[in-house]
């Protein structure tokens, strides 16, 4: 009987501990302290030590976080070294901008792929940097000394910041940020090493990298090939430089063993990267302003949206080009805000959240030291939340349907803003002039006329009046056709030629002929209406919820003392850990943790763009020509597991128990997308490729060898 029962206890617990595992983005640092023999529990092989340490080469030093030149500490992707020549990996979607700039219709590596077969022929990328991470150190404790000896002045905690910055990099071409963490409660320093000089080594043709394209995206099973290949160039001390012929390819610290020796279900795996955001904190409030405001605002505009750059993209390959990359990133963001609402209702998390607010409302009323404390922190959250209701649908409004709704639109702000004091000794004008040239190069006029007349529509169809911007308070909504075939025609920059010339010809005397261009006209009063009425105001009331939630999540970890807390995702470097594993989607419905060449094969329709299949692919499909990529005589494409991951973990290695590199995480799977907000074991899966389908790529279909000789496989 005691037998029994304590077996009873021990599958309890087992599970207990299962569960406890897969949530969670972990600091590196502090993964000996929470994590560690959990991780063991889990079926790790390696010490937290391997994964992070500050004296001896370890797997942070492998990855890399990817940055734009403008914004190197918010890491759009991550990467991972593979070479000792500065070889790294990441996904084909993270690329796409770089592949998309360096293509003509001449040479469409868009389409056809890239691969540079020797060093001279790999290509330069500007605007992207390359970081690695040379430690991470908890500062709370000088921070919070100046939050309470200031009483929370900004200017004083700035100034503190600065100065653990400026200590933490002297001396060295180091960079470095102070983050807030658990909603302010915590603060860390994070230091890096940024290198500039990141060149494009290979990629897949989008009919491989892209395969199943926005109408796979999101889901699983999936078969997409989404990868690409860097390599980063260093001075030749090996140290971070602008671009130069004369930079040799960076030697890494680390770089990752692959292991060709395959996937099988309930294999313990890491991905370690840089998670952008996520929200799982929020209270009930919150969650229904997504449910309910943001997300389905942000959906209609989108919808409209799409459905015009869709037709256009149809058009011709010209079309296709120019507007590849910004459908993706509009439609990625829309399909998964669709998925988030499914999650948040099926899931009852409004409900679940309330629970949890009763239950802390309970619990602080049980205390005059937590009454003195917490007050009554969920009725002013709930007010908070009400102010900001209509703020919040303006603000969605404003920026989907205007300022980042036509192209144009921004374009006008930024030229305007760029010319308004310039005077004639700036060197700046050539760097508008190039900036605009390189927005004309992906701009097509009628197709953003449609845009604008859809989405202008829907400003004035939806907007409250209090919030509409002067230049548009006096046209009909019917007549915005003939409004749009005005102003595009008279303005001076929906015309390349135009745009360019006057740009270049500009000087002071002709800001008046600019402020009078009836697209910028429109755009100021968009501009400004959001500025005077809606920002300012929601930035406010955000602030007082910043706050609340500081206290908040202060509240929660009090009253939950034995459970371990994870930090929101706030673009620095996290490991998540898991599972892979299949899982029942719906009723009915059970999905295996792989997929295969062979599915490929049968998705094949040569009819919709998003699922055709080269012949070349085809023809090693036939003849079985995989060489050593398989599994059970199989090509293995993608495979799905648990680590809770989000947007910026694109491109982070997925890791075995021995810290060797079996796959490139790319997406979430429909069921579970809700995760930055509610995170669920039994249904929340990442998708990454099997790397084996990326050197079954490089090597059979590309014939890039060479790339696979650099690299270092597990025996
Ligand atoms: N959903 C993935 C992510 O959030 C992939 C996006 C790119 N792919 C696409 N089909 N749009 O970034
Ligand atoms: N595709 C996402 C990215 O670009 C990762 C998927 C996710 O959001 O989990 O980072």
């Amino acid at each position: 009987m005691t037998k029994k029962i304590s077996l009873l206890l021990l599958v309890t617990l087992l599970c207990f501990n299962l569960s406890k595992a897969d949530e969670g983005m972990w600091i590196p640092s502090l993964l000996k302290k929470y994590n560690i023999e959990d991780m063991k529990k889990a079926g790790f092989k390696l010490t937290a030590e391997d994964i992070y340490d500050v004296n001896k080469a370890c797997l942070k030093d492998a990855i890399v976080g990817l940055g734009k030149a403008g914004k190197p500490f918010w890491h759009f992707c991550t990467g991972e070294v593979i070479s000792d020549q500065g070889l790294f990996i990441t996904n084909h979607h993270c690329a796409m901008g770089a592949i998309q700039s360096h293509s003509s219709l001449e040479k469409n590596y868009l389409r056809d792929g890239f691969w540079a077969m020797n060093r001279g022929e790999e290509l330069a990328n500007p605007e992207i940097t390359a970081s690695f991470l040379i430690k991470i150190v908890d500062v709370t404790s000088e921070i919070k000394e100046v939050i309470e000896a200031s009483s929370g002045d900004g200017a004083m905690i700035n100034k503190k910041a600065q100065e653990i910055i400026n200590k933490a990099i002297q001396g060295t071409n180091y960079k470095a940020n102070i983050k807030p963490f658990f909603n302010g409660n915590q603060f860390f320093l994070s230091v890096y090493k940024i290198y500039k000089d990141v060149r494009l080594v290979g990629a897949p043709p989008v009919s491989i990298g892209k395969f199943g394209g926005d109408t796979d995206n999101w889901v699983w099973p999936r078969h997409t090939g989404d990868f690409s290949i860097f390599r980063i160039y260093a001075d030749e001390n090996n140290e971070p430089a602008e671009y130069s012929k004369n930079n040799k390819p960076y030697s890494p610290k680390y770089s990752f063993t692959i292991s060709l020796k395959g996937i099988n279900e309930g294999d313990f795996t890491m991905v370690f990267g840089y998670p952008g955001t996520t929200k799982e904190y929020l209270t009930s409030h919150a969650i229904k302003q997504i449910i309910d405001i943001e997300n389905p605002e942000g959906i209609n505009i989108r919808t409209k949206k799409l459905k015009q750059i869709n037709a256009s993209m149809e058009k011709c390959e010209a079309l296709r080009i120019k507007y590849s990359a910004k459908s993706a990133s509009v439609a990625n963001s829309w399909k998964k805000w669709k998925g988030e609402i499914k999650g948040l209702n099926r899931f009852n998390t409004v409900e679940e959240k309330q629970k949890l607010e009763s239950k802390f409302v309970d619990w602080v009323s049980q205390s005059p030291t937590r009454q003195a404390k917490y007050g009554n922190l969920i009725r002013v959250m709930e007010k908070f939340y009400n102010d900001r209701a209509p703020y919040l649908f303006a603000k969605t409004i404003a920026i989907e349907a205007g300022l980042r709704g036509a192209e144009i639109i921004d374009f006008a702000i930024k030229v305007e803003s760029f010319v308004k004091d310039f005077d004639s000794e700036d060197k700046s004008l050539k760097y508008i002039e190039n900036r605009a040239k390189s927005f004309y190069k992906d701009y097509d006029m009628d197709t953003d006329k449609n845009i604008f007349i859809d989405l202008i529509s829907h400003y004035k169809e939806k907007c409250e009046p209090r919030f509409m911007p002067d230049e548009l308070k006096n046209i009909k909504k019917e007549d915005i056709a003939k409004y749009a075939d005005k102003i595009y025609a008279k303005s001076l920059i929906t015309n390349p030629e135009k745009g360019i010339k006057f740009i270049r010809n500009y000087n002071s005397k002709q800001y008046k002929k600019l402020a009078k261009d009836p697209i910028v006209k429109l755009a100021l009063s968009i501009y400004n209406m959001y500025k005077t009425e809606i920002s300012g105001q929601l930035n406010e009331i955000n602030a007082k919820i910043d706050a609340a939630y500081r206290l908040w999540v202060a509240g929660l970890m009090e009253m939950q003392e034995d459970k371990v807390f994870y930090s929101d995702a706030n673009s620095s470097l996290r490991v998540a850990y898991g599972k892979v594993g299949g899982y029942k989607a719906r009723d009915g419905v059970y999905y295996t943790h792989y997929t295969t060449l062979k599915g490929i094969i049968e998705k094949e329709d040569p009819n919709i763009y998003d699922y055709k299949v080269t012949d070349k692919l085809k023809e090693l499909y036939r003849t079985k020509n995989y060489g050593k990529y398989t599994q059970n005589g199989e090509v293995p494409v993608c495979f799905v597991a648990n680590n809770h991951t989000t947007g910026g973990n694109s491109g982070s290695p997925v890791l075995n128990d021995k810290g060797e590199l079996i796959g490139v995480n790319f997406d979430r799977a429909w069921d579970g997308v809700m995760s930055d907000m509610k995170y669920d074991p039994t249904i929340c899966r990442n998708i990454a490729i099997d790397i084996r389908y990326a050197l079954f790529i490089i090597d059979k279909f590309a014939g890039a060898g060479h790339l696979i000789e650099e690299m270092k496989f597990a025996e």
